[in-house]
């Protein structure tokens, strides 16, 4: 998981090891793996981190290894999430997402999520989010 995070996001905004290990003992948040089966052993290729709320599922945090991307597994991650809500009764699903990255946004709004607002300096000066959600019917 550490591998795909420091392949997938600039180093301030990495999980790191220990925020890892605390999501993976967390009783409160759920992490979700996606393996592949290599030569026989089964290796992480994608992970998705949830924090569930009164009635929101919110998506901390989800990648897929570099070497993996296009081949449906985010979109696999969203279906389950996606389940995971409806499952616990949520109203909807939450996340953030890297405003000037024009292609992941435009995933997300391809997945059933709406803009709900900007939200300044998120990551670092100057570096921005959009708070998106989709609502569960
Ligand atoms: C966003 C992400 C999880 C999608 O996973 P995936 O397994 O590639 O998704 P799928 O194969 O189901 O769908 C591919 C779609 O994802 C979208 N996408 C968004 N960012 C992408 C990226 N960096 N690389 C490839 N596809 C990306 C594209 O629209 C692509 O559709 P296209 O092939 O028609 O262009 C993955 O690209 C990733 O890990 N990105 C880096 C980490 C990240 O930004 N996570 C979101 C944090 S909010």
């Amino acid at each position: 998981m550490l591998q795909i995070e420091r392949a997938s996001f600039a180093p301030h905004r990495q999980s790191t090891a220990k925020s890892l290990r605390l999501s993976l003992a967390s009783s409160f948040q759920s992490v979700w793996v996606a393996e592949k089966n290599e030569g026989g052993t089964n290796r992480i290729v994608g992970a998705a981190v949830l924090y569930p709320h009164k009635n929101r599922l919110r998506i901390y945090s989800i990648a897929v290894d570099p070497a993996c991307r296009g081949e449906g597994l985010g979109n696999a991650f969203m279906s389950k999430i996606r389940e995971i809500a409806e499952n616990r009764g949520c109203r909807e699903i939450s996340l953030e997402a890297d405003a000037s990255d024009t292609r992941l946004v435009n995933w997300y709004t391809q997945q059933g999520f709406t803009f709900l607002k900007t939200l300044p300096d998120y990551y670092a000066p100057g570096e921005h989010a959009v708070r998106m959600t989709a609502r569960l019917v």
